[in-house]
């Protein structure tokens, strides 16, 4: 490659990885039950869209679901883990307090040398870890990035809180990124409102080796809710006019997976009918960091996404984070 060609980033290769226990919507109303706690199947589907999602087994880390993923990633692409020459972890949920997961991730898969950190942005991780990486390869600091959003979001409910708890699972999804004279990341664009860290948040603390405040998911979920449904197409439209497109021009949207009807909603104003919307929140419920690249990888696997392909990516979180990126496949 001439020292003058443009530099762009592709996804070359998409992992997943979910923890075997699946829980259905049934099988948590009985369990929160049995705490006197009262939900429904009827009402988790009506409002969110979800059936079912997957927790981790007790002494199952963030990092054992991430190097899955990122496995099955490099499996697809064709390449080992010593090409890997950036690698990012999207996580709230992270192992330990240090070392990064990524550089667990990165000890676990035996790549040495390569520059490894995590991103916290909550649910817009993944899109922030994206923007990131493909920043790197087109400066041309980084040649083959592996991005992996991974959670364990399981660890972090309380389940006396109907609210929050029938909502959240666990998963990762990886994607392999490289450089490429091909553009395949068209547009990014990441963004965030620190003045409503209230709406979302796990607020805790430690001190002198104890956990202070409340270890746990706490949300104000109708004020998510109007935020992400007024900056989800903005940050689509934006990304879509940086790189010359138009709606029209959308083959999927893979909207980050919290709500079916804030995805439905983002759809409308994107004049894109639901079967352009990639949907997994009704199996794997809201895995935060990890609900984008779980989907891609879904359907990539499954055919959906095709070489050529134009695809959406949205998504908000705890901040307030949001963002979007345009692809081609
Ligand atoms: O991933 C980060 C981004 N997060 C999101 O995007 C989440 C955005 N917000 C949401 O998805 C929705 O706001 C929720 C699904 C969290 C809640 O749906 P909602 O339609 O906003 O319900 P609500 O909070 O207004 O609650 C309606 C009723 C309340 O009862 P009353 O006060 O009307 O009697 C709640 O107590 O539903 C009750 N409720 C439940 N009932 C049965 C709340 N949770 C449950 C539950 N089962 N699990």
């Amino acid at each position: 490659m001439s020292q003058f060609s443009p530099l762009f980033s592709r996804i070359v290769g998409t992992g997943s990885a979910l923890p075997p226990q699946r829980i259905t919507n049934q099988d948590l109303v009985d369990r929160l039950a049995a705490r006197g706690v009262e939900t429904s199947d009827a009402w988790i589907v009506e409002r969110t869209g979800i059936r079912a999602r997957h927790f981790a087994e007790t002494g199952a880390a963030t990092s054992d679901l991430a190097v899955e993923a990122a496995r099955n990633a490099l499996n697809a692409a064709g390449l080992a883990p010593q090409d890997v020459d950036l690698l990012i972890v999207a996580t709230s949920t992270p192992d330990m307090l240090f070392p990064s997961t990524a550089c667990i991730v990165q000890g676990k898969l035996g790549i040495v040398g390569a520059p490894a950190f995590d991103v916290q942005a909550v649910c817009a991780g993944f899109v922030y870890a994206l923007t990131v990486a493909d920043a790197m390869i087109r400066s041309g600091s980084a040649k083959t990035a592996l991005v992996i959003g991974a959670e364990v979001f399981s660890r972090l409910l309380d389940f006396d809180d109907r609210a929050t708890c029938v909502l959240f699972g666990d998963g990762a999804g990886a994607v392999v990124l490289a450089r490429s004279t091909e553009p395949g990341i068209l547009a990014t664009e990441i963004h965030a409102d620190g003045r409503h860290t209230h709406i979302l948040q796990a607020p805790a603390q430690l001190s002198g080796g104890r956990v202070l405040g409340h270890p746990f998911v706490r949300m104000d979920g109708q004020a998510v809710f109007r935020l992400a449904v007024g900056l989800l197409d903005e940050a689509a439209q934006s990304v879509l006019a940086k790189a010359g497109q138009t709606c029209k021009d959308i083959d999927w949207l893979i909207p980050h997976q919290a709500n079916l009807r804030i995805m439905q909603g983002t759809a409308r104003k994107l004049h894109l009918s639901m079967e352009k919307v990639v949907v997994t929140l009704d199996a794997h419920g809201n895995t935060s960091a990890a609900s984008i690249p779980l989907a891609i990888d879904v359907a990539m696997r499954d055919g959906r996404l095709q070489k050529g392909h134009t695809v959406v990516l949205e998504a908000v979180g705890g901040g307030f984070t949001w963002g979007a990126a345009l692809l081609r496949i």
